[in-house]
């Protein structure tokens, strides 16, 4: 009965698969809230606080940050890399453009604003 082998290779395969990806999935959402929180690093709490989340003394220069989970994540990329390009007098530093957070740390804060409701 090769058909079956082939068929239980196939589902156990995918379900491997599919479980790394959300694990993968899961540790690039906590490094991007750890960018998002830490002072030295991303510092996003400086000007941002977040729906929903008891966080110590966010600041507000900055709106709260909700609903973020409906963009798409090229445009969270985007505002982060440079909010210049949608807001040419955006007081948010261009994170990505200065050099601050690197192509992998934008995902991971990228990942992690798309779970904030
Ligand atoms: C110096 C203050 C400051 C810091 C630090 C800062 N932001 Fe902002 N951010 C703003 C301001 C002001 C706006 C609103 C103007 C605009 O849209 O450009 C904004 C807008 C945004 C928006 C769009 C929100 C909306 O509802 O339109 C997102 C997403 C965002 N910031 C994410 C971040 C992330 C992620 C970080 C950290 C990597 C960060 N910000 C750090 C000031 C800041």
């Amino acid at each position: 009965m090769p058909k079956i082998k082939l068929f239980l290779a196939i589902t156990v395969g995918i379900g491997i698969f599919g479980a790394n990806a959300i694990a993968g999935d899961a540790n690039l959402v906590k490094e991007g809230e750890k960018i998002f929180n830490t002072k030295k690093i991303g510092n996003c709490l400086a000007c941002h606080a977040v729906n929903g989340k008891n966080i110590n003394n966010p600041g507000n220069l900055g709106p709260k940050l909700q609903g973020l989970s409906a963009w798409p994540k090229q445009a969270l990329y985007d505002k982060v890399y440079n909010p210049y390009t949608t807001n040419p007098t955006s007081a948010m530093p261009p994170f990505g453009l200065n050099g601050v957070l690197d192509d992998h740390q934008i995902k991971a804060v990228v990942a992690y604003l798309k779970t904030i409701k």
